[in-house]
């Protein structure tokens, strides 16, 4: 079967038509996929209504499946309601039931609210990321994406020369810092230690240079902190301007693959102590940036 492909944005993101993932894929395909993953860095696949087996066998044409697991999350082994291979992007506990409004859970999702990279925070932050979108709500709840490359390449030659060797902290606890959610356990302090992550980094397959950013990036390295702050604030500012965003409204069984080495993205509004809004996620794991 023919893939047909369809440009959503002029710098980014394409959707994908002619192809069934339950299905497995031939090596041509997967080659197709590929190469078309590192041109557009998003694609869509539309009307793909699949089990999480079928998702997990889907991504791991791409890469390693990235586990979930407590040290990247505040939630407990026992209160997870998908197995390790998925990162839960839903307002649901493990009873199938919206968090509290309260609940510190759905504070901590909150965070997914702001402009971010998938595992920034881990020492090697995550390549792809692919959420399905098993229920979405009738509205709102969308995911912008940014790009990172277009920014950066339009940068003064200043600029760039200021940034090329800047090295940020990425932790969970800056990225909720940020949202006023202030407290961890001693526990949750040593499992979410600041990593380090260059400021600019190349994609190994195109060459282009990118803005490595994301709101867990709270300080750079050898910098005093509202400096730190004040250009991370101003590099976000200018790589989120709306010619290098695209919103996608996701419809019931869209799978969106993105690749996180080139894109940064943030969930947007919805009533989600009223609304479902089931995506689960895979997330392939990358090297160190
Ligand atoms: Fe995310």
């Amino acid at each position: 079967m023919e893939l047909t492909i369809k440009p959503l944005h002029p710098l980014f993101v394409a959707e994908v038509a002619g192809l069934d993932i339950r299905d497995p894929l031939s090596p041509e395909i997967q080659d197709q996929i590929q190469n078309l993953i590192d041109q557009h860095g998003i694609l869509i696949f539309r009307d793909q209504n699949i089990s999480d087996d079928q998702q997990v066998v889907f991504s791991r044409y791409f890469g390693e499946i990235e586990i979930a697991n407590s040290k990247h999350n505040i939630t407990k082994q026992e209160n997870r309601r998908l197995s390790n291979m998925f990162a839960d992007i839903s307002n649901l506990n493990k009873n199938n039931e919206f968090h509290e409004k309260e609940s510190r859970q759905r504070i901590f999702n909150l965070g997914n609210r702001i402009w971010h990279s998938d595992s920034a925070f881990r020492p090697n932050p995550a390549r792809y990321s692919l959420l399905s979108g098993r229920e979405v709500p009738s509205k709102g709840g969308d995911t912008q994406y940014a790009d990172m490359h277009t920014p950066y390449e339009r940068l003064s030659p200043e600029m760039k020369e200021l940034i090329e060797d800047l090295r940020c902290e990425h932790s969970l606890m800056y990225s909720r810092a940020r949202l006023g959610m202030d407290y961890f356990t001693e526990q949750e302090k040593e499992d979410f230690k600041p990593v380090i992550q260059p400021l600019v980094r190349t994609h190994p397959a195109t060459g282009r240079k990118s803005l490595f950013l994301a709101s867990h990036a709270g300080r750079i390295v050898d910098w005093p902190i509202t400096e730190a702050k004040l250009l991370l604030e101003e590099l976000t500012e200018i790589a989120t301007q709306r010619e290098y965003v695209y919103t996608h409204k996701w419809k019931r069984y869209d799978l969106v693959m993105w690749d996180n080495r080139r894109t940064m993205h943030r969930g947007t509004r919805f009533e989600d102590t009223k609304q479902k809004r089931d995506m689960r996620r895979t997330t392939i794991a990358g090297d160190p940036a």
